[in-house]
């Protein structure tokens, strides 16, 4: 039996988004107020598994930090790291490539989405990602991860090769880690194409709504959204067959902590002409506040260096035992 723990990670790939607020963030600061110990981090190891140019790289890391605590993360209750600052993260996911197979990394579908026709010519990084995030998770011991719908299968593979390790060496030492998708807004979509996950990579920005929007350009790109000409249904069942309807209606309920239910029942008959603005409204009110604090931490850099440099402190406590007793196990 394991302490309960939660891990989760974000890439300092830059353009926070909504869909990174709601189906991760949010919930992240939800879970570290239940008083549940947590460890949160920006995952620059994973950044890099495809070209960064370097100063973006290090601006998108502080960048990253400011949103963590922008919105609600506590970095004296929670523990706020960067990956490349706790060096068991990286020891470890070299002893999980030795564990995983070839076979289960080519089968992941961010893999052959993010690879293409083109497999040949990614890094070996790109394919190995799962195993480095199944260490980011179980360098931990952690039991629960908060996450996006589309980490499911990789959190799928980080159970495998915990199996694996303990099968192979006859332990019992690495938990079968929980993912938990919960929620309104588990898979936020694109806000011109309701059958796309909103994504830091789409090369429309008006497709997402980012975390350093004001106020005016978050109204604007909610007014745009794609939608349908009918009214809001009074069942959500008749929403299943309109993806753009059905994104707004997630993405108001996750924003104003309710169930996509209530939302219907508070909102069934109306048009997008009087839901939109509503939407726009209840958007601005929730992440104004957020976009203000980055902004403020954004200009205090020293005081974001030290908050990383006093988590790593605090993360490698937990994360040295946890390699050394790996290495006996393994023989080393
Ligand atoms: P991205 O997919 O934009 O590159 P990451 O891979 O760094 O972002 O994901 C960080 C976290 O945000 C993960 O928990 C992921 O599941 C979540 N996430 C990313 N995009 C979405 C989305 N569109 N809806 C809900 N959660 C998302
Ligand atoms: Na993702």
């Amino acid at each position: 039996t394991f302490t309960p723990r939660v891990f989760s990670g974000i890439q300092p790939s830059g353009n926070l988004h909504l869909g990174n607020y709601l189906g991760a963030l949010k919930r992240f600061a939800d879970a570290q107020n239940k008083g549940i110990e947590s460890i949160y981090c920006m995952v620059d190891l994973h950044a890099i598994t495809v070209w960064q140019n370097p100063a973006d790289l290090r601006r998108a890391t502080r960048e990253l930090c400011a949103g963590f605590i922008a919105s609600g993360i506590d970095p004296e209750k929670s523990i706020l790291i960067n990956q490349s600052q706790v060096p068991e993260h990286a020891q470890l996911a070299w002893v999980f490539n030795c564990v995983a197979r070839m076979g289960w990394m080519q089968r992941m579908t961010q893999f052959k989405d993010k690879a293409g026709k083109n497999t040949q010519d990614v890094s070996l990084g790109l394919l190995a990602y799962p195993s480095l995030m199944a260490a980011d998770i179980l360098i931990y011991h952690a039991t629960h991860v908060p996450v996006g719908e589309d980490q499911k299968q990789h959190l799928e593979l980080t159970r495998d090769i915990a199996a694996k390790f303990n099968h192979d060496y006859g332990v019992d030492f690495f938990p079968l880690t929980e993912p938990v998708i919960e929620g309104a807004a588990t898979r936020v979509m694109s806000l011109r194409d309701g059958t796309k996950k909103m994504s830091k990579s789409d090369p429309s920005d008006a497709s997402r709504i980012n975390l350093t929007d004001d106020a005016d350009t978050i109204a604007k790109k909610i007014r745009k959204a794609k939608t349908d000409p009918e009214p809001l249904p009074d069942n959500t069942d008749a929403l299943d067959d309109r993806p753009d309807a059905r994104n707004l209606v997630n993405i108001y309920a996750a924003l104003a902590d309710t169930t996509v239910e209530q939302v219907i029942a508070d909102h069934a008959g109306q048009n997008f002409a009087t839901f939109k603005p509503a939407l726009a409204d209840l958007a601005v009110a929730k992440l104004s506040p957020i976009t203000k604090e980055m902004s403020r931490l954004m200009g205090e850099q020293d005081e974001i260096d030290r908050i990383l440099t006093r988590g790593a402190e605090r993360a490698r406590a937990i994360t040295a035992p946890i390699l050394r007793q790996t290495y006996d196990i393994v023989g080393m």
